[in-house]
């Protein structure tokens, strides 16, 4: 019987070698899956960018970057074997000839059949030149191994853009070949909504309308825009948080479940969702910007651009007719925090005494992404000795408790690894990206640069203006923190 091939070697080729996202993410990424066993066997990392540096300088660069930010702990030896796979060629993205000196390279590296990842960390507006220079210069076909490209967020500023850069992309790699990053699909609590919902018996039956009230999606950071803020006021939270990872969780909780767990019938699914969202009306809306953002380096003189949003959704079908879907996401807020609450309509019936005569506190069903991972489950309990009192209690999973102390494995990991062995399923599809800009377009188009965009200034430190907390009030609900300890 002759013996299965075995497999090819890879390269990752990475664009933006030099950056940020390189140093902070993939590199650190990458070390610690090397040292829990995890990365492919022959596994090379070819870094491009434009900075002069030589193999030695990369490696010592990257190497800092692992001390500070790898999940793992740092080990001097085990870096030296790591590092041995790095090398770096010089090259500029918008130059055609280097994308020969890069494919003379690579095939010398390689020495023979590989699979190649293109890893595009680099500025947006390169996206597209990089995908031309590599389908111009034969380096997109599967004739001598797989090719994929990892293409980062933010795709596209609109729906045009994106639909542009779809057809950019697709006029050189076929869909099956492209990886689109959203880094919150990537996070190991972001996956479990699916687990929690998929592998349990006991929550989908209550999962829709007739049970739910309303579901409530907080990303909240404490950080301001600090030195991003030239590419920020270009942005605005609708752009860098809402049509990306805020819907991407939106749709994760609202989806019907798929027949089996791979990436097209999961994003099918998915896009359902994002294809049933109704149109956001003005009232369902609140934007604002936090006090001293316009005094920023590299924010425009009398700036509109929102750094705080709050938004009502409604997902028109049969599961979630009636239910609002509320999202607020915004920098320079009081705390930051991941997290999806799910709360439970009244019991049907009241018998028990209440000094009101109304409802007891709802179910809160919290599914916390971060910081503090976990799953809260809020219900009423009897309050010892007394006739009928209730007091609302915690029912806990904590993460750090049930799987031990060590730190959850960083999204980038489990994203590099999927990219690197073919599975799709937490990458964004062309058309779930373009249903999520058919959502955010109308809030932006015409609005934009006017003053007309802001609502409301906040104070830095606070959970927003209180225009996002009056938008819940004036339907009789509230802010939950409930992941809170
Ligand atoms: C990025 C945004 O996509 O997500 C940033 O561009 C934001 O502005 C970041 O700070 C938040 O990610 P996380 O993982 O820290 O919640």
């Amino acid at each position: 019987m002759s013996q299965p091939d075995a497999p090819l070697p890879t390269t990752l080729v990475i664009f933006g070698a030099s950056g940020d996202l390189t140093e902070r993410k993939l590199i650190p990424a990458l070390f610690s899956l090397h040292q829990r066993g995890r990365l492919p066997g022959r596994l090379q990392i070819v870094g491009s960018a434009r900075s002069p540096f030589s193999d030695e300088d990369f490696r010592a660069h990257l190497r800092n970057g692992v001390q500070q930010y790898a999940t793992e702990s740092f080990n001097a030896a085990a870096w030296d074997r790591f590092a041995a796979a790095i090398s770096y060629l010089r090259g500029d993205s918008n130059v055609a000839d280097d994308y020969a000196k890069l494919a003379a390279f690579l095939r010398e590296k390689e020495n023979g059949p590989a699979n190649r990842l293109y890893y595009l960390a680099v500025a947006p507006s390169l996206y597209a030149p990089i995908v031309e220079h590599l389908g111009a210069a034969d380096m997109v076909h599967e004739t001598d191994g797989w090719r994929r490209i990892v293409v980062e967020k933010p795709f596209g500023r609109d729906l045009a853009s994106a639909h542009a850069l779809n057809d950019t992309i697709h006029r050189v790699f076929a869909e099956h070949q492209v990886y689109r990053i959203d880094h919150y699909l990537g996070k190991e609590t972001a996956q479990n909504v699916l687990f929690f919902r998929f592998a349990n018996t006991i929550f989908e039956p209550v999962w829709n309308r007739n049970y739910v009230d309303h579901v409530q999606i907080t990303v909240a950071e404490t950080v301001d825009v600090g030195h991003r803020a030239s590419y920020y006021d270009h942005a605005g939270v609708l752009r860098d948080m809402f049509q990306n990872h805020l819907l991407q969780l939106l749709a994760l909780v609202a989806m019907e479940p798929p027949a089996s767990f791979n990436a097209d019938a999961l994003r099918n699914e998915k896009v359902k969702v994002l294809r049933a969202l109704r149109p956001v009306e003005p009232g369902n809306l609140t934007l604002a910007q936090y006090e001293g953002y316009r005094d920023l380096k590299g924010v425009a003189p009398g700036s509109s651009t929102p750094t705080f949003a709050a938004l009502k959704l409604y997902v028109d079908n049969w599961r979630w007719q009636g239910v609002p879907f509320y999202l607020r996401s915004g920098k320079a807020l009081a705390r930051k925090v991941s997290e999806i609450v799910v709360e439970f309509k009244c019991p049907p019936h009241v018998m028990f005494d209440r000094p009101t005569g109304d409802c007891f506190p709802p179910n809160v069903l919290s599914l916390c992404i971060q910081p503090d991972e976990g799953i809260h489950l809020q219900f009423q309990a009897k309050v010892p000795s007394s006739q009928q009192d209730t007091r609302s209690v915690d029912m806990e999973f904590h993460y750090r408790s049930s799987f031990g102390n060590g730190k959850l494995p960083d999204a980038y990991e489990r994203l590099l690894l999927d990219a690197l062995l073919g599975d799709a399923s937490l990458f964004t599809r062309s058309d779930e990206i373009e249903s999520a800009w058919r959502l955010i377009d109308p809030i932006l188009d015409g609005r934009e640069g006017t003053e007309a965009l802001i609502v409301a200034p906040y104070a830095p430190g606070s959970m927003g203006p209180v225009e996002s907390d009056d938008f819940l009030a004036r339907d009789g609900r509230l802010w939950r923190q409930g992941c809170d300890d």
